[in-house]
């Protein structure tokens, strides 16, 4: 049973929501990766993307759909709400129609909510189609308390009343949505996104100060643009909803996905390879691009992609991660692999996130020389100003790898073990590896054309 105290998400059990799934790989590392991969959409717009369908009243079509396993949770989420999702006749299409909207159970939702953070965007889409939505117990990487605070007070902002229930949160608007002034505490992706997605049909004007302005949340807004609504993105993280009475379906090619991008690019570094990333572009990467320079990896910027290897040694570096424009959290475990390979002291300062560093410990059974300051590093000029919760990893390189044993902890620790354990010497097996395909379309295929060494042993 579960049991609710303030806005907190209740902690999981060691194993829901990350149950070991049946694949684990063994995998001979020690050559490079070599060829061409393709991302799709970004699995952090397209999830987003179908969501807003529910709030079209003709159907929408979504292109560049990856088929990863995030992407099938929200497809049966919609499904269960009666929301019916068809593929389309191109490879990665999704069509979407609304017209069949039915509230649904706690349990039906948490039986399909997988370990997933979407659910909790359904609110306000709901709250306008049906008056009623239900958050149940949240998954996703447990990268840190992810509490839900800042969606809880925006949704109560806007009109709606929540009651907490050992079942979940129920949340009602009888009387409809109206506009609100809204201040994020801080610019939280999940955040802009549970407002925006409920200010687009709520009446009146909505003023979001202090907003996330990732390339995906620009996308989003592009979506909601083309169903109907009147948004205006203004300097200083200021966004203006004005609500509209009725939205349309959309027609959208989702944004890449640059965290993919971002991966693949830190396995041609990490491995010594050669990798060009079909779909990557440079404008969303700019941050990303910066570092892999300064660490002496060499790139490409072509038409249709990005082609990443090293030029010459690796070499140290100091990143902080932050909210766009910055270095993004989700960059910094991939490169921390390649980092191994780097010749001096680099410094990785995680402030999004209160326990995104725990999987090197796993890195470090294969050889790598990393320190973990669970309250920061003080010290060195810094760009991101300091937060409470942030944590730095201290790496000493280049330090060879060796094959290990290791269980994957979420989503992109896990790829940074596939990709350490391609570039040490001997053989590893890789456990867990099932979480990989949250985030990751098509991997070992992806893997098998770049001339990696490994089976699938149940
Ligand atoms: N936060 C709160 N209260 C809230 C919401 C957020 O305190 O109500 C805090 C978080 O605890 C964290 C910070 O705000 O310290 C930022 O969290 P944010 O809400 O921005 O993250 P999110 O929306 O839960 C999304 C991505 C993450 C990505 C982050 C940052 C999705 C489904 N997830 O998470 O992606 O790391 O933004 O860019 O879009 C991944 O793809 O592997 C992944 C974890």
């Amino acid at each position: 049973m579960k049991t609710l105290v303030g806005d907190a998400q209740p902690a999981r059990t060691p194993d829901e929501g990350t149950l070991p799934q049946p694949e684990t790989m063994r995998i001979r590392g020690g050559r490079p990766l070599r060829g061409r991969v393709e991302v799709k959409g970004a699995k952090n717009l397209v999830t987003k993307a179908m969501v807003a369908a529910l709030l079209g009243e003709t159907t929408s079509t979504l292109k560049d759909v990856p088929d990863i396993s995030d992407v099938q949770v929200v497809r049966s989420l919609l499904k269960v709400h009666g929301v019916d999702v068809r593929d389309g006749d191109e490879d990665g299409t999704l069509h979407l129609d609304p017209s069949g909207a039915v509230s649904a159970h706690f349990e039906e939702i948490d039986a399909h909510a997988g370990a997933s953070r979407i659910p909790i965007l359904f609110c306000g889409p709901l709250l306008h189609l049906l008056g009623e939505a239900y958050i149940p117990d949240l998954g996703g990487c447990r990268i840190g308390d992810r509490p839900i605070n800042f969606h809880m007070d925006a949704l109560r902002a806007f009109g709606a009343t929540v009651e907490k229930s050992y079942e979940g949160i129920r949340l009602s608007a009888a009387d409809g949505l109206h506009g609100a002034d809204i201040r994020l505490p801080y610019p939280s992706v999940g955040a802009t996104e549970q407002v925006l997605l409920t200010a687009v049909r709520a009446k009146g004007v909505t003023e979001l100060r202090n907003a996330a302005i990732e390339p995906e949340i620009m996308d989003l807004i592009a979506v909601l643009q083309k169903m109907g609504a009147i948004i205006a993105y203004e300097p200083n993280r200021v966004i203006l909803i004005e609500g509209v009475d009725s939205l349309r379906g959309y027609e959208h090619r989702a944004i890449f996905d640059r965290n993919e991008a971002a991966s693949w690019a830190a396995a041609a570094l990490a491995t010594d390879g050669e990798i060009f990333v079909g779909g990557a572009k440079q404008q969303e990467m700019l941050t990303f691009l910066n570092v892999v320079r300064k660490v002496g990896g060499d790139f490409d910027v072509r038409e249709d992609g990005i082609l990443f290897r090293r030029d010459g040694d690796l070499r140290a570096v100091t990143v902080e991660t932050d909210v766009h424009p910055g270095f993004m959290t989700d960059w910094q475990q991939p490169l921390i692999v390649a980092l191994t390979q780097a010749h001096g002291r680099s410094v990785v300062h995680e402030t999004v996130y209160e326990n995104r560093l725990g999987f090197t410990d796993a890195l470090n059974k294969m050889g790598a020389d990393i320190v973990v300051h669970p309250h920061g590093l003080e010290g060195g000029t810094r760009r991101v100003p300091r937060r409470e919760l942030e944590q730095a990893a201290v790496i000493n390189g280049p330090t060879p790898l060796h094959g290990a044993d290791v269980v994957v902890p979420d989503l992109r620790g896990g790829y940074s073990y596939v990709i350490a354990a391609l570039a040490a010497e001997g053989e590893s097996t890789v456990r867990n590896i099932g979480i990989i395909r949250r985030g990751y379309e098509k991997l070992f295929a992806k893997l098998k054309d770049l001339g990696a060494d490994f089976d699938i042993v149940g």
